[in-house]
């Protein structure tokens, strides 16, 4: 917490390169729940005129020694935030000693103490909370990592790289010392010491490496750590194959923990990981939990090339490893399971939260140019927006290209903290494409509106597309300019000539493309695996697009007509302020797929499924809440009531084998959970769901009844989740599953439900998984009881945040995003949001995280 003249944000502009480096670091811990001794070695080295002046926060400075003589408190200056020494010449030694408090930090940034484990969090500015330090991402060191503790208590005591000594000192303490050889920025240094139990392996790299693998995880939940440890395997290989990227240590770790900001993190040789996204058996574990853990496990070890061994210059730059990664953490969940179902995931990201994001005062280019909090900035923008546009680049370069500039990259980037610039160059550089209008893409923020028209002259045979693109002003950004953006398209013919594909580069405002010779006029299937992140509307009528959703070879394609077509039938009906009318085609093509399902049953489901009220919403200003979410509920029970006999004899036809995850039954389980939960509004819905949590062997199935019941508001929805929670008491992951279908319980009644959640013996204000489960669900996954009319959920959530953020402001602000765009709503729900969103920036120890959302926000 700072006072309010502190609060100026940085800005890429003013970057400087840093005064001094460090080049060795050498740590030394002394574990203690109140009072942890860290003695901090720093090996330093002028590189241009200026101060030495270090970052720290919420420390106790115990000395300051330079090269072995004390410093008097006249050598060196103190803030709340740093430390500077007044006289340090051109290179030395530095001794800092601190204290901090592992117990009382409930930020969970820096080192902190929870249910008996010590550990680090370090990204992005937590290095400071540690010792004084220049915390930036350009001062790569080579650490040293001692640590002293009890081994009774403390059997693990881990840090990054190689294990070099340990020993027992005289006090009966145990010393185990780590050295990490690859020079790293502080943000990538990790600590943990606890008692777990421990999974190992080892893995034989392409470059004949012999590696140990090493899960740490909580006593009794070894057998649970199977499935991640093989996902590591896959992973390491697939890089190999993929990229013709290896491992570079001898060991590889992983510690699961409960208490955690986020998924993951990377730490060179020693990830740290929520332990949701470790732990799975197939009693406790969804399809989707299992997903997570392959996509993320993957993420974090595909950061070892891109983001550590080359990282970022500055925390501008996060896009340059994160949306890099998950770009290659998509590619390789596409090649695990299923390449059209990975799509259309990654693109549900972009049209509900990443729009709503570019729609919002938080709006930003996925390369931010002014930051306050920096954890402000772990976005959807900057992760999946990114991912999207290095996606362009391989549609651009195509693959063989792109692995050209990734090759190019790495290799001359190897040990280096460079920018996004740096990225594109060598892409460029790599394969001879031009790109300089491309990274305009990185600059500007928003997303682009693509209007398409067709000509067709039958005569000839010629086919006329005009292309327009133009975006629209952000919150941060007035003027906009156009973008190089790849339209991939497709071209089906009625008389059956073979369809065609093609790749359209739009570059400026407006522009035509000609393609002669065709047999007749085509359908054209536009922006074909979502080719680039924009906003594309077509004047289709709703045959042509079940047309396409009925005959288009592309999978994806199939699914996103039918996106447009419920996205045009619910316009009509709102603008209308009537029901939506189904056309026959529409449950003709929805019985087909029920009684002769695709061959990729994930895929039927897929199309089976409506548009969610968030994808929706992207669609207007302001957004007809009521309206949609009424619309919604009908049309799901109109479909339920037309199709019923369809339904019922698809979820009858689908017999589900002992539990295995696999692509198929993945499919089989998402299709037949789809029927049951349209078969949950019907008649005899009750039976239905009741029975089939009854007879689910797992938690996919479980889950679905579970959700249904809720839904459809079906009598034994109460007692079906008490036995629920009743079994499942003894595993916190599972418990948040019930946390989150509590609350997102539409009825008025989830108000008490949620109040009684957070008397739970499970629950804590202090686990953000937990508080997550209960509030993110309630304002993610409720609109219709958070976005009430009288404001109650938004008041809920405001006084959440205002409790979280003493605790856990990076949890805080993440909580607040659904209260900030409030320009979105009708008058009503805006003057509700302001009202709180004031209370709120009025509110005396507001954290930087908060500040800065809720002052962007206020009008
Ligand atoms: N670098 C991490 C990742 O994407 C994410 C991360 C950033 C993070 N800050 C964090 C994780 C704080 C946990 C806590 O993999
Ligand atoms: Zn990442």
């Amino acid at each position: 917490m700072t006072t309010a003249q502190v609060r100026q944000p940085k800005r890429l502009a003013d970057y400087q390169a840093p005064i001094f480096s460090i080049t060795h670091t050498d740590l030394v811990f002394e574990l203690d729940a109140t009072a942890t001794r860290v003695t901090a070695t720093l090996t330093f080295k002028r590189q241009q005129p200026g101060r030495l002046l270090l970052e720290g926060q919420q420390l106790k400075l115990e000395r300051v020694r330079l090269n072995d003589r004390v410093l008097t408190a006249a050598e060196f200056a103190q803030t709340a935030e740093s430390l500077e020494i007044f006289a340090p010449g051109d290179t030395g030694v530095l001794e800092i000693v601190t204290l901090l408090n592992p117990e009382q930090n409930t930020a969970l940034e820096g080192l902190y103490l929870a249910e008996g484990v010590y550990c680090t969090q370090c990204e992005a500015e937590g290095f400071r909370r540690i010792t004084y330090y220049p915390d930036r991402p350009d001062v790569l060191a080579v650490f040293t990592t001692t640590i002293i503790a009890n081994r009774n208590e403390l059997p693990f005591l881990l840090s990054n790289g190689n294990k070099v000594r340990e020993s027992r000192l005289p006090d009966g303490r145990t010393e185990v010392v780590w050295h990490d050889p690859y020079p790293k920025p502080s943000y990538l240094f990790a600590l943990v010491a606890g008692d777990f139990d421990h999974l190992h392996d080892t893995y034989v790299t392409s470059t004949g490496r012999e590696v140990l693998l090493e899960f740490f995880v909580q006593k009794g939940a070894l057998a649970r750590s199977h499935f991640a440890m093989a996902a590591l395997k896959r992973a390491m290989r697939w890089d190999e194959q993929r990229f013709g990227l290896a491992y570079d240590l001898d060991r590889y770790m992983v510690v699961a923990v409960d208490f955690f900001n986020m998924g993951a993190m990377e730490n060179k040789g020693l990830n740290v990981f929520n332990s949701k996204f470790v732990l799975a058996d197939d009693t406790s574990a969804t399809d989707t939990d299992y997903f997570n853990i392959e996509s993320i496990i993957g993420h974090e070890y595909f950061h070892n090339w891109t983001g550590n061994r080359v990282t970022c210059r500055d925390w501008f730059q996060l896009s340059l490893k994160e949306g890099l990664t998950v770009f290659r953490d998509q590619e390789f969940s596409a090649d695990m399971g299923s390449p059209t179902l990975n799509r259309i995931d990654a693109v549900k990201v972009i049209r509900t939260a990443q729009f709503a994001e570019d729609a919002s005062p938080m709006a930003h280019p996925i390369r931010p140019e002014q930051v306050l909090e920096m954890n402000n900035f772990y976005t959807v923008t900057v992760y999946d927006k990114g991912a999207e546009v290095i996606r362009m680049l391989q549609t651009l370069l195509g693959k063989a290209g792109f692995n050209a500039g990734l090759a190019c990259y790495l290799q001359r980037h190897d040990g280096q903290a460079v920018t996004c610039d740096d990225f594109v160059q060598a892409m460029q550089d790599a394969t001879g494409y031009d790109l300089q209008a491309f990274r305009r893409w990185y600059s500007q923020s928003g997303t682009p509106e693509l209007s398409v028209k067709e000509q067709f002259d039958a005569a000839t045979g010629k086919l006329t597309l005009t292309l327009a693109q133009q975006t629209p002003a952000t919150a941060d950004q007035q003027e906009k300019l156009p973008l190089v953006i790849p339209v991939k398209i497709e071209l089906l013919f009625h008389d059956g000539s073979a369809a065609q594909q093609h790749l359209l580069i739009l570059d400026s405002s407006v522009q035509q493309f000609q393609f002669d010779n065709l047999p007749q006029a085509p359908l054209v299937v536009w922006l074909e695996d979502f080719s680039a992140p924009v906003k594309l509307s077509t004047d289709y009528d709703v045959e042509q697009l079940l047309a396409i959703a009925s005959r288009a070879s592309n999978g994806f394609a199939r699914w996103d007509a039918m996106q447009q077509f419920w996205h045009k039938i619910i316009k009509d009906a709102v603008q209308q302020s009537a029901l939506p009318v189904l056309p026959e085609a529409l449950l003709t093509a929805f019985r087909q797929w029920l009684i002769t399902p695709l061959a990729d049953l994930a895929l039927t489901a897929e199309l089976l499924t409506l548009p969610d009220f968030d994808t929706l919403a992207a669609h207007y200003a302001p957004i007809p809440v009521d309206a949609l979410l009424n619309i919604l509920q009908e049309t799901t029970q109109l479909l339920s009531k037309a199709l019923l006999p369809e339904l019922l004899g698809c979820y009858q036809q689908l017999t589900t084998p002992a539990y295995h995850y696999s692509e198929a039954d993945v499919g089989l389980r998402a299709l037949k959970n789809r029927c049951l939960h349209y078969l949950a509004f019907t008649a005899e819905g009750a039976k239905r769901v009741t029975a089939h949590y009854q007879a689910a062997n797992n938690m996919t199935d479980i889950l679905a009844a579970l959700h249904a019941a809720q839904h459809a508001n079906i009598a034994q929805a109460g007692e079906l989740m008490a036995d629920f929670a009743k079994r499942n008491e003894a595993n916190v992951h599972v418990m948040d599953k019930y946390f989150n279908v509590v609350a997102a319980n539409p009825r008025d009644s989830v108000f008490d439900a949620l109040e009684k959640l957070t008397a739970h013996p499970v629950f804590s204000w202090k686990n953000p998984n937990r508080v997550r489960a209960v509030y993110g669900a309630f304002s993610q996954r409720n609109a219709p009881q958070f976005h009430r009319k009288d404001g109650k959920g938004y008041a809920l959530l405001a006084e959440v945040v205002t409790k979280v953020d003493a605790i856990n402001p990076q949890l805080a602000a993440r909580l607040i995003t659904p209260l900030l765009s409030w320009q979105r709503y009708d008058d009503g729900r805006q003057q509700q949001l302001i009202m709180l969103l004031r209370e709120l920036a009025s509110l005396p120890m507001l954290s930087d995280d908060l500040y800065e959302k809720v002052h962007k926000s206020l009008p």
